[in-house]
């Protein structure tokens, strides 16, 4: 029986995506993913000589909700939850009080600008839901990471930092795309 022409260009995909498993400088031809796996540390300071975040605008709405507060970060990304721990990167954006029943709904967008030895100059770009623990959407990257896609898991780790000082554990699983033409 012959393939029709809808059956021919899946046969193809497929084929490439089994090249891809098997020799990744076979498939970077065309495109080819790397991973990065890491578990770091955001460090939160609301104020004090390392104050690491600012209210840009205050909020009309009760204390208790803070709804429409808008503040700008540029929070530390540390290997472990230590002031003095090695800085892969800054978290440099915003967040923004988007629920009305409390104040676990930040919504935070914000560029993990590297530096150091490892994706030096290189960005994730994240976006998503702040509470004590949840989820952010890692929705494209720049440099070495460009066409990154994935999710950070983040959770604020009890016990540690202070009243104005908070360590917030993030499990980094994302995808980029590795460009044998640019190097
Ligand atoms: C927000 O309100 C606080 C407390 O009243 C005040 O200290 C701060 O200057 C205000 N910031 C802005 C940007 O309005
Ligand atoms: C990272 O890039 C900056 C800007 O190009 C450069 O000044 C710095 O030396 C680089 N750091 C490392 C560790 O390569």
């Amino acid at each position: 029986m012959e393939s029709s022409p809808q059956n021919v260009l899946p046969l193809l995909l497929i084929s490439s995506f089994i090249l891809a498993m098997v020799s990744p400088s076979l498939s970077c031809a065309t495109y080819c993913e790397a991973k990065i796996d890491e578990t770091w540390y955001l460090r939160q300071v609301g104020s004090g000589p390392n104050q690491n975040q600012v209210i840009v605008v205050n909020s009309t709405a009760p204390a208790t909700t803070s709804f429409g507060m808008i503040a700008v970060n540029n929070w530390a990304v540390l290997v472990a939850p230590d002031p003095n721990a090695v800085v892969v990167a800054h978290a440099r954006g915003l967040h923004v009080q988007a629920g009305q029943a409390g104040t676990a709904s930040w919504y935070t967008t914000f560029s993990l600008v590297f530096e150091g030895p490892r994706f030096n100059g290189s960005t994730l770009h994240a976006t998503g839901i702040t509470g004590f623990e949840g989820q952010w959407v890692v929705g494209g990257g720049t440099g070495e990471l460009a066409s990154a896609h994935g999710v950070i898991k983040h959770k604020i780790l009890t016990g540690l930092g202070s009243a104005v000082e908070n360590y917030r554990q993030l499990d980094i699983q994302a995808f980029y795309s590795l460009h044998p033409a640019n190097g």
